[in-house]
């Protein structure tokens, strides 16, 4: 369990992280979202006692990670966003140093290894230094160190940037199957369909605030069984809004090469849309999808994730 209650830090006249609160349970993946610099690595760091929080309180399985700061940090495992791991060494190099660490050893040592190892898919590849190995190879080797212990809660911030395919699958899975065995795990991410496909409960934050929190389910709703329909394109006639929220839609985004609309139903009522838009300016390319939590962030802060740094 990792219970975060009006988490803040400043750097400066920053607020990076802004009076958060949240818990994550046992057997549960709890997002963190958010673009960059939303201030999820700040939140991470906080939890992990890498970073002195301003103010608020952070116990970990039940230890404060300021008074009791041993035990809490022996129950918590972390992959940061920077890889920690020993180039010249081998894969089963870093792994014993990272066990011995946690004082780990023997037998019990070199089983967890191997046990390691094949969920994050590298037991074939163990005695390589990891100076060969791919950027996915390093992150799920980062992961496999962070998770010798078998800690009780684990943060993970943002495992997947920059991976291949394969590695991607591998790092889910491995998370997937920690969830299983009952860890607490906080996941960060800026991929929408990460924390939708991965995530029991999340919080959305932007910079420094939570702006919404809740299930997918909840979260969900909030933008309704509505499709997203963006528009791009030329529009010139910017003051002509309640033209395209007279056919039932929600305008989330209208500026001079974009517009982005909620509404039931797109497909249905595609042709009358294109009619209002054309009448605005000129529509180059559509594009249809399901609402999902980018639309909501899109509501929300009226940004896209994309350019919301
Ligand atoms: N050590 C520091 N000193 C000064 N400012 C910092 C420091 N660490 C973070 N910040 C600032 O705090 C804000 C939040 O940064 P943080 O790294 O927590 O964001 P993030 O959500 O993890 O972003 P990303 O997705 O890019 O990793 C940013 O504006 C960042 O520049
Ligand atoms: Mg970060």
């Amino acid at each position: 369990m990792i219970e975060v209650e009006k988490l803040s830090k400043s750097f400066g006249d920053l607020n990076a992280v802004d009076d958060i609160s949240f818990v994550a349970k046992p057997g549960e993946i709890f997002g963190l979202l958010g673009p960059n610099g939303a201030g999820k690595s700040t939140a991470i760091n906080c939890i992990s006692g890498l970073v002195s929080s301003d103010d608020g309180r952070i116990d970990i399985n039940g230890y404060n990670i300021n008074n009791q700061a041993v035990k809490a940090k022996q129950s918590l495992g972390l992959v940061p966003q920077e890889l920690a791991l020993y180039d010249d060494l081998s894969a089963h190099e870093n792994l014993v140093f990272w066990g011995s660490a946690y004082g780990l050893g023997g037998k019990q040592l070199e089983n967890r290894i191997q046990e390691v190892l094949k969920d994050v898919g590298l037991n074939t590849r163990q005695k390589e230094p990891v100076k060969q190995f791919s950027g996915g190879m390093k992150r799920r080797l980062n992961f496999a160190c962070a998770i010798l212990h078998k800690p009780a809660a684990l943060l993970l911030d943002e495992p997947t940037v920059g991976v291949d395919p394969q590695s991607r699958e591998h790092l889910l899975q491995a998370t997937l199957k920690l969830k299983e065995e009952g860890t607490a795990v906080i996941y960060t991410t800026h991929y929408m369909e990460e924390a939708e496909r991965l995530c029991d409960h999340l919080v959305i934050m932007d910079q420094g605030k939570v702006i919404a929190s809740g299930s997918i389910e909840q979260l969900r709703q909030q933008v309704g069984e509505r499709d997203l329909i963006t528009l791009l394109g030329h529009y010139s006639q910017l003051d002509k809004q309640e033209n395209i929220e007279a056919l039932g839609a929600e305008v989330l985004e209208y500026c001079d090469n974009e517009i982005r609309i909620l509404i039931p139903e797109a497909s249905k009522c595609l042709t009358s849309v294109l009619e209002v838009a054309n009448q605005l300016g000129k529509v180059n390319q559509v594009n249809i999808q399901q609402a999902n939590l980018e639309s909501l962030f899109i509501k929300l802060t009226g940004r896209a994730l994309r350019d919301a740094a």
